[in-house]
Order: structure tokens, then sequence, then C-alpha cells
């Protein structure tokens, strides 16, 4: 029998479905955190010209997909290695890394950790703390890499706090992790969605560096969570060989390999999404800045942490009251550092988050 637990991971609609009786498709999501514009037609329709590309199987060594990524991204083909989605990356990373020692930046991704134990390594987090904005305070990371744990995992865009971590501030991190024998491990899944990508991301790092690597996926920016498309960039040759020795063949099926080069050319949808999240972003920080039931954390990617300041709410409630209303937003009570005291939500499309913002502000 299920039971509401205090928390929802962002996909779990047939949970919601089975304990709230509401059917999934009426059920607006605040918390999977994806691109609300749904995904781009040029995908729809090469998707539905081209479905007997599954009758055959995937160039296993997807060159079409790794060039298209490589001009996307823009690094080196050979630095791309591909799978079924960020989430089979981030368990076959750590399975090749097998870190003895990981120090995790969290408040973060819950995967990162379940990875890394899986593989008997240990976890410590680095928190980002609320006196400081959630904010990386990289002095006293940088104090802590001395203790010299063997990977270092930071997600930037940070989910859930929405913060970021600039390209120069990861130079220097770099710079100490090389000191010390640490690999850095980055993920930029929510990184198109920020308002100056080439400010804070790391790519251009993996040309310097040979102690780093870069996860991206295309389940939010492209509103794709079904085709599982994600893809990793290292220079590293040695943990590239490794992982790519040790693959299973095809994660990636024949579909989401042809329809790859196809969304990272839609430069159209692209810009419409970017101008939408940054439309949406602005106004609803500023709404819940004014407002004295909640303190935004200012987001920078395509969804937002609120600290409920309304002695009377916590978080199991409020998520309730919007359950109710068939709006989900994410309870953070389960995140290390955080307590009931902080929800987070998705931006969806305008007239979308007016009726969430009517219900969590009346
Ligand atoms: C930070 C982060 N990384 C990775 C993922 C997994 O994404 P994918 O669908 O590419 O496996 C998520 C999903 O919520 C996420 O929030």
């Amino acid at each position: 029998m299920l039971r509401h637990k205090d928390h929802f991971h962002g996909s779990d609609l047939e949970k919601i479905e089975e304990l709230y009786k509401i059917p999934k498709e009426k059920i607006l999501s605040f918390s999977g955190n994806v691109n609300p514009l749904g995904m781009p037609k040029s995908v729809l329709e090469y998707a539905k010209a081209h479905l007997d590309c599954l009758s055959a199987y995937p160039d296993r060594e997807y060159k079409d997909l790794k060039r298209a990524i490589a001009a996307y991204a823009d690094c080196p083909e050979d630095f791309i290695l591909t799978g079924s989605g960020s989430s089979e990356l981030i368990t076959h990373f750590m399975s090749k890394a097998a870190p003895k020692r990981a120090l995790i930046i969290g408040p973060t991704y819950s995967e990162y950790e379940r990875a890394v134990i899986i593989n008997k390594g240990t976890v410590k987090y680095f928190p980002l703390r609320e006196e400081e904005g959630f904010s990386l305070n990289t002095e006293a990371l940088i104090e802590k890499l001395e203790s010299e744990p063997s990977l270092l995992v930071l997600c930037n865009p940070n989910n859930p706090t929405g913060t970021n971590v600039s390209t120069e501030e990861l130079r220097r991190i770099l710079n100490v992790c090389m000191e010390h024998g640490v690999f850095l491990l980055i993920d930029e899944t929510y990184i198109e969605f920020a308002e100056d990508p080439g400010r804070i991301s790391a790519v251009p790092l993996t040309q310097e560096y040979e102690n780093l690597a870069v996860l991206r996926g295309t389940s939010k920016f492209f509103a794709l969570p079904g085709l599982r498309l994600g893809y990793m960039i290292t220079q590293n040759r040695e943990l590239y060989e490794k992982f790519h020795s040790t693959e299973t063949p095809w994660t990636v099926n024949s579909l989401a390999a042809a329809l790859g080069p196809v969304m990272f050319r839609d430069r159209d949808y692209i810009e419409k999404t970017r101008a939408l999240i940054h439309q949406e972003r602005e106004r609803l920080y500023s709404v819940f800045k004014e407002s004295r039931r909640f303190s935004p954390i200012r987001p920078t990617a395509n969804f937002m942490m609120l600290k409920v300041l309304d002695p009377e709410l916590n978080s199991g409630l409020l998520f309730e009251k919007c359950i109710r209303e068939a709006m989900m937003i994410r309870d953070l009570k389960n995140f290390p550092f955080l307590s009931d005291r902080f929800i987070r939500l998705c931006f969806l499309m305008p007239e979308q988050n007016d009726r969430l913002l009517s219900l969590l502000l009346n």
C-alpha cells in the first residue's frame, strides 16, 4: 500500500496516480524539470518518418551522432562517450572509476551517491550553505581537497539549489584537483537553460585537463526523457578506453541515435526555449521575492528552490495542497542539508505557472 512517504522523485507520476487517484496525464509536473515546450517538432516529424530505423542495429561507434554532439557542444569527436541517458553514464562512470572516497557538493542529485556506494566507495558531502546563498565557497572547498578524495562531483547548475559555478572558478578547482590527484566529474544536465552557458561550462576545460569528465543529457532541455540519450565528454584516454571497452553495445537505440543530430540542429527550438525560460525565471523570481511566505534562491536554470518562511506551512503540506489540484512540486525534505522548509518547482508555460503561483501565494 502506497503512502505519501514525504517525497517523490520528479518522474514518479505513476505512484502519484495510484495514491491520489489523479490520472497521470492530468498532473502538471513542476517537479520533473522538463522543458514545457515538449519535444521539438522537427524531432517528432523526423521520428515519424524514420521509425523503420528500429529494424536495424545502430552504428556501434555512433559516428554520426558523435559528430553532431561534437558540433553542438564544441569539442573533439573522440572525447565523446554516449549512453542511455546521463543516468546510465553516471552508473557506468562510477563502476569504471570506482572511487574509494568521493566528495560530493550538495545538496544535489542523489544518483551520484548511490552509484559510489554501489561500487563500494564512501561518500562525504561538501555543503553549499544557506547563509552563503547556497553558492559554492571555493576557498573552503579547496581546503577540503587537501584530504585527497579520489573523486569530486559537482552539478552545474546544481539541482536542486539552482546555483552555479563559473568556468574560471572551475579552473581554480581543477588546478588544485590536479595537485592532489583528484578526478572531477561535472554534471551539466541543466546547462543549456542557463543565461550564459559559455560562462559556466566546463566543456572547454576538457581540452586542457585530463582529470575531468563532463556529463550532459537531452531529457530536460529537449523534453525527451523517454528517449534516453546522454553523453560524456573527457580527454582522459585511460578512462575513455576503459569505459568504451566495457560498455554494453548499442545502449543508445537506433531512433535516439538518429534523432540526436536533428535536435542539436534545431536552433529555433533552442532559442525559443531559452527565451521562455529566461522570461519565466525572472518573472517568478520577482513574484516570490515580494512574497512574505517564501524566500527564493536565485535560480540560474529552469527550476527554483524556495525556502518556506510561513511557520504554519512546511514542504509536505505544500506538496499535498498542490497535488490535490493536480500540480506536483518537489518536496526537498530528504535532501542532505535541507529540511521540510524547502521546496523546488520548475518553470512551465506562463499560464500554468500562474495557476501554481495563485495556489502557493493564497
Ligand atoms: C542533475 C541530474 N543529472 C542527471 C539526471 C538524469 O537525467 P537522464 O534522463 O539524462 O538520465 C537528472 C534527472 O533528474 C538530474 O536532475
